[in-house]
């Protein structure tokens, strides 16, 4: 039978796979008409196929609405390769992040990352505190363009910029360089993103948040978009903030910020501090839209010690889901989703032990889904 949808279902490693499975129960408590595939990715498939990414999981995205993904782990370059079959060794594999190169190859240029304080969590730093971050997905320094050593060829260019002259004696062995580059296309589009978002759900203010006053040129053009964009959007106040202020204000008065929106880098940092604000990695839920696909993991990694023990918070995760429900346009159960996952946070019924509690992964998620079906009895 046709299902309504067809969602790749990539649970990744550690515990990738008990936060799955925690959105499966809650998902089939919502009814949610679709077909979860299963995709190979992570760690398991660089050990023993030296990629952490199969061609045939790029190519099951292609035939899917979405993707709903877990958590992989990753680890530094040396470490990588030791773990590499013996076969695999020593013939040219390089690790890479699986998640950064969706993102790309998809061009999920969105990546928005709310981070709400939901009434009675004991772990938020404040009250009231209801933030999302826009945060550039596909560019800035994370696009991977970089030199070490750095060849002659781009280093007789780089010759060219006065600034350059202080580095003049330092050989190439000795340097390092990451290009930001920013688009002003991918720039629109975020910042957009940012303002529509801000106007569907009613933020008053959209924060633009980079560093013009040094990086005059990245951050420059950022800026210079923003306030250009934010003319079609009367309603809404753009407000423009360092990156490193910013930090400093959202310890200060979290409550004061709506929707902010910035480059990826930035982006990365001060969604991790939005994340801890409410709650943490347990609370850190991430959606990463493009023109025509859309991928929803949480921000937490895969945490290998816990790996198939169900004690980790499924939070993060049911609320990336709820992202995803928005992404589909099923409102009536992004809702439904949302005020069960409140209402059980309000209660205070079931926490995990980072909350204070002793619940597993899975109570909490049936917890969920029996509010969902409580929920629903009372709404008819
Ligand atoms: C995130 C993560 C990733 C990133 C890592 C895992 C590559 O930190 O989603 O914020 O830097 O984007
Ligand atoms: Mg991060």
């Amino acid at each position: 039978m046709m299902t309504k949808y067809k969602i790749a279902w990539l649970p990744g490693d550690g515990i990738g796979n008990d936060v799955m499975e925690a959105v499966k129960i809650v998902l089939d408590a919502i009814k949610l008409d679709a077909e979860f595939i299963h995709g190979d990715v992570g760690w398991e498939f660089w050990c023993s196929e030296g990629n952490p990414l199969p061609d045939r999981t790029v190519d099951l995205l292609r035939k899917t609405d979405c993707c709903l993904f877990g958590a992989i782990t990753s680890k530094p370059k040396e470490e990588a390769e030791k773990e590499l079959a013996p076969e695999l060794k020593k013939k040219g594999y390089v690790y890479f992040s699986p998640i950064v190169r969706l993102r790309q190859e998809f061009s999920l240029a969105v990546n928005l990352r709310p981070c709400k304080a939901y009434k009675g969590n004991p772990l938020n730093y404040k009250d009231d505190i209801d933030l999302v971050v826009f945060r550039e997905n596909t560019e800035d320094m994370y696009a991977g363009i970089e030199y070490h050593p750095v060849p002659e060829r781009v280093l007789s260019t780089l010759k060219e910029h006065p600034k350059m002259q202080r580095f003049s004696h330092i050989s190439p062995d000795d340097m390092a360089i990451s290009v930001r580059l920013i688009t002003r296309q991918a720039t629109q589009r975020i910042i957009r993103a940012a303002f529509d978002y801000a106007g569907d759900k009613g933020y008053k203010s959209v924060t633009v948040v980079e560093k013009p006053n040094v990086l005059r040129e990245t951050s420059g053009l950022v800026v210079r978009e923003a306030r250009k964009i934010a003319k079609e959007y009367p309603d809404i106040e753009l407000w423009e903030t360092n990156i490193d202020a910013m930090c400093m204000w959202l310890l200060k008065n979290p409550q004061d910020y709506g929707v902010l929106v910035t480059t990826n880098m930035f982006g990365d940092i001060v969604s991790d501090l939005c994340a801890q604000l409410v709650g943490g990695l347990g609370f850190g839920a991430s959606a990463n839209i493009g023109k025509d696909y859309a991928l929803f993991e949480p921000t937490h990694g895969s945490a290998p010690k816990y790996a198939g023990q169900y004690k980790v918070n499924p939070l993060a995760m049911l609320i990336t889901t709820r992202l995803m429900l928005d992404y589909l346009e099923e409102n009536v159960k992004a809702d439904l989703l949302e005020s069960a996952i409140a209402n059980v946070i309000a209660a205070g019924k079931a926490r995990t032990y980072d909350m204070g509690g002793s619940s597993s992964t899975l109570e909490v998620a049936h917890t969920i889904a029996n509010e969902i079906h409580t929920l629903e009895r009372e709404n008819g």
